[in-house]
C-alpha cells in the first residue's frame, strides 16, 4: 500500500469525519494508508477475506455470519468489544443486543451517534454458547482487527472489557485496573490513543459498574478533541519491517473460498 500524506481530519478527504470545530487542534498532516475512498475499498477486501475465513474450524462450522464490524469507515473513534453473541451472529452486525443498546445510549449522552463511530470485536465469529474466546481464536483473528485499525485510522480506540484491552496492549493487566486511563500505543505503523472501558454487557446488571462506565464514556469527547497522537516516523516502521514494507508479514495465509453467502455489509461503512 502507498503511504501518502492526507489533509487533517477537517479536510475534504475526511468529509465523513466529525465536525471541524470538535477536532481541529492544529494537527495538519498525518500518515495514512491512502485517501478515505481507497481505504474504504481496501476494507471491503478485508471483509471479503474475513467472510471466507476458516482459521478457527469450530467457529467457522457453527457461525451463521461473520460479524466484521460496521459504522463509519473513516471514524475517529473505534470501539472493540469481545465477540458476537446470538443476535449479532443472526444479524451479521456487532452490538445489536442489549449491550449494544446500552452502548448507543451512552454514546447519545455524549452527543454522538453510532453512525459516526466504527464498532467491531476481537473475534469476528460467535463462540458457541457465548463461551470466552480461546487464545488461539484471538490470535487467528488478530490480523483482521489490526488491518481494520490500519485502514480506518481512528485517533481513539475504545476497548470494551478485558479481551480487546489485553490484546491491543499485549499485556495481561485487567480492565478493573485500566479502565478510564487513556494511553498512546503503536499498532502496526500507527500510534493511537487507547482508552479501555468496561464492557457494556458487564455493566448491564451492576449499577456501580454502569456509573463508572458512564463516567469513563463522558471523557471520550475530551480525548477525541486531542486529535490523533503524534505518529512515529515512517522510517521507524520500515526499519523494523525491512523486507516487508506493506506489513504483509503480519498477515496470515489467504483463507479458503466462502461456501455460502453472507448478508451484504458492504454498504455499511
Ligand atoms: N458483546 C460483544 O463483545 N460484542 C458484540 O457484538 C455483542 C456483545
Amino acid at each position: 500500500m502507498i503511504i501518502a500524506h492526507v489533509p487533517s481530519r477537517t479536510g475534504a478527504a475526511h468529509c465523513g469525519r466529525l465536525a471541524a470545530s470538535q477536532y481541529d487542534r492544529g494537527v495538519s498532516v498525518r500518515q495514512a494508508v491512502g485517501p478515505a475512498s481507497e481505504r474504504r475499498e481496501a476494507l471491503k477486501g478485508v471483509l471479503a477475506e474475513a467472510r471466507a475465513c476458516q482459521r478457527c474450524s469450530e467457529l467457522a462450522a457453527t457461525r451463521k455470519t461473520v460479524v466484521f464490524g460496521n459504522g463509519n469507515a473513516d471514524a475517529e473513534l473505534m470501539f472493540v468489544g469481545e465477540a458476537p453473541g446470538a443476535s449479532e451472529d443472526e444479524q451479521g452486525l456487532p452490538f445489536v443486543g442489549r449491550a449494544g443498546r446500552l452502548l448507543d445510549q451512552l454514546l447519545g449522552e455524549i452527543g454522538m451517534k453510532r453512525e459516526e463511530v466504527f464498532v467491531c470485536n476481537t473475534l469476528k465469529c460467535r463462540p458457541p454458547g457465548n463461551r470466552d474466546p480461546l487464545p488461539v481464536e484471538i490470535e487467528n483473528c488478530r490480523d483482521y482487527l489490526l488491518r481494520q485499525v490500519e485502514l480506518i485510522e481512528p485517533s481513539v480506540i475504545c476497548t470494551l472489557g478485558n479481551f480487546s484491552t489485553k490484546l491491543l496492549r499485549g499485556d495481561p493487566t485487567g480492565i478493573t485496573r485500566l479502565h478510564g486511563r487513556p494511553e498512546v500505543i503503536t499498532l502496526g505503523r500507527r500510534a493511537v490513543r487507547l482508552y479501555p472501558i468496561y464492557h457494556p454487557a458487564a455493566a448491564l446488571y451492576t449499577p456501580r459498574m454502569l456509573e463508572t462506565l458512564r463516567e469513563d464514556v463522558s471523557r471520550l469527547p475530551g480525548l477525541l478533541a486531542l486529535g490523533p497522537p503524534p505518529q512515529p516516523p515512517r522510517e521507524a516502521f520500515e526499519e523494523s519491517h525491512p523486507a516487508d514494507p506493506d506489513g504483509a508479514s503480519e498477515r496470515t495465509a489467504e483463507p479458503e473460498a466462502e461456501p455460502r453467502p453472507e448478508p451484504d455489509q458492504l454498504d455499511l461503512f
